[in-house]
This record gives structure tokens, C-alpha cells and sequence, in this order.
């Protein structure tokens, strides 16, 4: 998937329902809305923004008051009965004060009086979404220690949380695939405590880590004298694992003498120490995590298709952070508070604007990439609020939320060469070798 394709997809991430009986006024809001980034859907009537509420979910209603079969205020009154985490918008042509106080008594908060100018309108959906995320920053503060430590609402998310409950009641081994920073190790821990398996102890290696020559003595564990510098008898962490569960990180990178160990042992269920010919029965469950895709290591024979299938009998994919939606505002505000806990003092918290240029960035390095960028932020923060410019270079540069085709050409180039300035904190040497211009160039073009 291309950066371009999940920018949008995140900037969209607002829906918004469009309720009106004119098809002209429906037409222009849609219009500037989707302008804006929005992702907007019009009907003419309440009976078919009930029907389309039935199966769809928006973060935004606007909708015209009067309408010929049913007042809008019969979708504030359903809407407040029956949705939560949705804002209503009122418009009406006919403004008068009784409307507008009936509209807020039954539960619109917000009131738009036609004609309105696109301004107002676009200033007026602005503040709802502001609220809407101030919203739901507070409550993803709230709920942050919630299921295993593990933040996340978005659909993607719930998916994998339910994979870990089932992941959890079950003995079988589990597979968690998922680019780097995804949160694999969260996810494996989260399904050792989610399971019976809780008590007994969760021990995690890395394929990586164990040299060649180590393999089979670290995992089965070697008697006294069983090679020279084997002065005691010791454990392997299978055999610590025991009852438990073993976590084998980067096993994608197991090399083909491991996985060939690996596989005798599940299968039997059975280790044998380095220097014994003793077996020792073992009920030790696998947790395995890669960023590699193993199919394709198998196609190349890097990696045996008999262990695959032995590890990956629960698989459980870890979405990017750019397919998480507004998880992002719920990880920003996690982390926030954490950082200032541990600075034991308050923060300047992310502006808006900085807060939407975050979610339009593809975030390749995910949630890793996240929390060092917020807690960077946190560390050096000292306006009463971090701004756009003080995000770092890179994520400055991604968005587009509003397309301006209003300008000329040298308007734009001023207003990109400005941009590309501030990025760089006004190190003109650094600006000019971004815009692969010299020196003279740039201070002619800033003059
Ligand atoms: N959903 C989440 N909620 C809170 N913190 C998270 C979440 N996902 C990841 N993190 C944090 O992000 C960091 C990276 O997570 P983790 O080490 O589990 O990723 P990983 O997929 O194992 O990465 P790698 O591929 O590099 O091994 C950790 O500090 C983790 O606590
Ligand atoms: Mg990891």
C-alpha cells in the first residue's frame, strides 16, 4: 500500500452525514466538506438517515430542521436515545429563536442558521470535530490501563483483542505477525495473561540473540560437564517456560539448524538436556513473532513449512498504526500523560493542528515511532502548547488537508519555500539543499 493511499484514508477519518430535503444545499455542503478531507454521505429525509444509521457509523450528523414527512428534530431525539459519541448539527432556513433553543433542548449542541457562508460553515464543523477529539482524548486517558496495556478502539483492534481472548483460552501456538513497532510483544504477553497459563512464568527470547554454537544448551538446558564450560547443570527455557508459555521473538530469523530443534521438540513435546540421554516431558506453549512473512522464507527455503504450520495455529496479524484510525489520538494522549508522569510535571499538550498533521503522517516506524516522537516532544516543550512547527522535519510535509487551488503559482511557491524554512528551524544551507536550490537563490526568492 502506498503512503499517499493511508494518508487519505486517515484524513478521512471523520465521517459525516448530510440530512437535508434540497438537493442544491445538500450538494454545496457535501461539496465544501469533502474538500475539507471529510468523509461525507447525503440523504434527503429522517426515514433514510435512519435506515443508513442502521448499518453505518458517523462521527458527525448535520441536518436541515424542517424537511415535508419529518422534522429534523425526530433524528436529534433518535440520535440521543440510541447513539453515543456523535455530534448533531442543526441547520435551518428559517431561523428563529425557538427553533434553535427546541433544537438544543432535544439534544443538538450545535446550530447553524441558513444562508451561511462556506466559512462558517467550515468554521462551525471545525469546532465539532475539536470537541470530538477533546472528547475522545479524555476518554482514552480514562481507559489507557484497560485491556492489557494494549491502547486501542479501532476495528482493526478490536479484532486482534479478540484473537487474544480466544488466543488465550486455548493451549494452541500462537503466531503474531506485524511490521516492526506494531506492539507483537504486547500482543504475546497479553495472550500468555489472558489464559490459564497466567501464573506459570512467560519467558521471552530472541532467535536473534542465542549464537549458533548456544542453541541447543539455552533451549534445552545441559548437564554438568556436558562441553567444556559447562561447569553446572542448567535449565533451558523450554523447561522454565514449563507450564507456561515460551515467547520465540524474530523467529523468522531462526536459522534453519534452530527451527529444525524447535520442531523436534514441539512435536514430541519433549526435550532432551545437552549431555543426557534423559527425556524430560514438557507442556510449554509457543509464542512466536515475526515481521518477516514466513511464506515467502519458505518459498526461498529459508524457513521449514512443517514448523510453520506447528507454530501458526492461531495466527494473529497486528495492524500498522495507519490502519488504526483515531487510535492514534488515544496512544498520543497515553503516552502525553505517561511522559509527564515521569517528568513529575504537567505538559504542554499537541495544538490541533499539530494533532492533525500527526494523523495524516504514515507513521512507517508505528507505535514505536509514536512514542519516541511524543515523548521527544514532551521533553522539549516549552510554549504553552506544542505547535506544528515543533513537530519533527519529516511529518510536516505529508498532508494536504485542504487543497488550495486558489492560488498562483507564485504564491504557492512562497508559501512552500516558507514552509520548508520553518521545517528546518530556519537553517537557510539546509532549506536551499531540500528545494535543491543554492544560497543566492533562496534569498532572493525570500526577498
Ligand atoms: N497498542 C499499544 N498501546 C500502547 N503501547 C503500545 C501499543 N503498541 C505498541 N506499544 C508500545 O510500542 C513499543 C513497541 O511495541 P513492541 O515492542 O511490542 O512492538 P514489536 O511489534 O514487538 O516491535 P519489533 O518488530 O520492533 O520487535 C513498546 O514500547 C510498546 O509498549
Ligand atoms: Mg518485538
Amino acid at each position: 500500500m502506498n503512503a499517499g493511499k493511508n494518508r487519505d484514508k486517515n484524513l478521512e477519518a471523520f465521517k459525516i452525514l448530510v440530512v437535508d430535503d434540497a438537493a442544491d444545499s445538500r450538494e454545496v455542503i457535501q461539496a465544501h466538506l469533502a474538500e475539507e478531507g471529510y468523509l461525507v454521505r447525503t440523504c434527503a429525509s429522517v426515514e433514510q438517515a435512519l435506515q443508513i444509521l442502521s448499518h453505518a457509523a458517523f462521527d458527525v450528523i448535520i441536518t436541515d430542521l424542517r424537511m415535508p414527512k419529518t422534522s429534523g428534530l425526530e433524528l436529534v431525539r433518535h440520535v440521543r436515545q440510541n447513539l453515543d459519541d456523535v455530534e448533531i448539527m442543526m441547520i435551518t432556513g428559517y431561523p428563529s429563536i425557538e427553533g434553535a433553543v427546541e433544537a438544543v433542548k432535544t439534544g443538538a449542541e450545535h446550530y447553524l442558521a441558513k444562508p451561511f457562508t462556506d466559512t462558517e460553515l467550515l468554521s462551525a464543523v471545525r469546532a465539532i470535530i475539536e470537541k470530538l477529539l477533546r472528547k475522545r482524548l479524555a476518554a482514552g486517558a480514562q481507559s489507557a490501563a484497560s485491556d492489557y496495556g494494549i491502547i486501542g478502539e479501532s476495528r482493526a483492534m478490536q479484532n486482534v483483542f479478540k484473537l487474544i481472548g480466544k488466543a488465550g483460552d486455548s493451549n494452541a501456538n500462537v503466531h503474531i505477525s506485524g511490521e516492526s513497532g506494531t506492539g507483537k510483544e504486547l500482543v504475546a504477553r497479553a495472550v500468555h495473561y489472558a489464559g490459564a497459563r497466567r501464573s506459570a512464568p512467560f519467558v521471552s527470547v530472541n532467535c536473534t540473540a542465542i549464537p549458533e554454537s548456544l542453541i541447543e544448551s539455552e533451549l534445552f538446558g545441559h548437564v554438568k560437564g556436558a562441553f567444556t564450560g559447562a561447569g553446572d547443570t542448567r535449565t533451558g527455557f523450554f523447561q522454565i517456560a514449563d507450564g507456561g508459555t515460551l515467547f520465540l521473538d524474530e523467529i523468522g530469523d531462526a536459522s534453519l539448524a534452530m527451527q529444525g530443534k524447535l520442531l523436534r521438540a514441539i512435536q514430541e513435546k519433549t526435550i532432551y538436556k545437552v549431555g543426557s540421554s534423559r527425556p524430560t516431558h514438557v507442556n510449554t506453549r509457543l509464542i512466536c513473532a515475526t515481521n518477516k512473512n514466513l511464506l515467502q522464507l519458505i518459498g526461498k527455503g529459508l524457513f521449514r513449512e512443517d514448523l510453520y504450520y506447528r507454530i501458526n495455529v492461531i495466527d494473529i496479524p497486528v495492524p500498522p498504526l495507519r490502519e488504526r484510525g483515531q487510535d492514534l489520538l488515544l496512544l498520543v494522549s497515553h503516552f502525553h500523560a505517561k511522559f509527564a508522569k515521569e517528568l513529575g510535571r504537567p505538559v504542554p499538550f499537541f495544538s490541533d493542528d499539530a494533532l492533525r498533521q500527526m494523523m495524516a503522517y504514515h507513521w512507517p516506524g508505528n507505535v514505536r515511532e509514536l512514542e519516541n516522537t511524543v515523548q521527544k516532544m514532551v521533553l522539549v516543550a516549552e510554549g504553552q502548547k506544542i505547535e506544528l512547527a515543533d513537530l519533527p522535519a519529516t511529518m510536516k510535509f505529508c498532508a494536504t488537508p485542504a487543497k488550495r487551488l486558489d492560488r498562483s503559482l507564485a504564491e504557492f511557491e512562497s508559501e512552500y519555500v516558507r514552509d520548508v524554512l520553518a521545517s528546518v528551524s530556519g537553517n537557510k544551507t539546509k532549506a536551499a539543499a531540500i528545494l535543491k536550490i543554492d544560497r543566492k537563490t533562496l534569498r532572493d526568492k525570500l526577498k
